[in-house]
């Protein structure tokens, strides 16, 4: 599969997330889809509560379902919000990214459409704290 399918498939499954999205209060729908090390495919979506801070983003259920199904690493990460606006994963969910990124970690993240934006894992998080960071 090219990269560009593989992008293809990780944002369809993100759409298809997407429509699962828990979003009363913000009525900001959001799905992701990743790529673990397996070549297994997880998806997300975003996780409201009527406590806000109880709430979970798209891309932290996508990640850690893939790490409570065996995943070590995510070799790429889809996230798409409403048609039209820019995907844009929250600080939290970007340190999170950092703790499971593969070395050829990829995003691909919704822009117009079905257009997307590519970016590697320092893109999303410059001189991030890593797991190694501790050793
Ligand atoms: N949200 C995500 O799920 N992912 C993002 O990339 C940005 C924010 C969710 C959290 C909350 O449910 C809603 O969007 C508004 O912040």
């Amino acid at each position: 599969m090219s990269e560009n399918q593989l992008a293809e498939k990780l944002l369809a499954e993100a759409r298809n997330y997407r429509e699962k999205a828990y979003a009363p209060y913000s009525k900001y729908l959001v799905g992701a889809a990743v790529l673990d090390d397996q070549g297994r495919i997880f998806g997300g979506c975003n996780i409201e509560n009527c406590s806000y801070g109880a709430t979970v983003c798209a891309e932290r259920v996508a990640i850690l379902t893939a790490v409570a199904a065996g995943a070590k690493a995510i070799k790429a990460l889809a996230v798409v919000v409403a048609p039209g606006d820019p995907a844009k994963p929250c600080g939290i969910c970007r340190q999170v990214i950092a703790e499971f990124a593969a070395e050829d970690f990829k995003a691909y993240l919704g822009w117009t459409g079905d257009e997307y934006k590519e970016f590697s894992f320092s893109d999303l998080l410059p001189d991030a704290f890593r797991p190694e960071d501790l050793k």
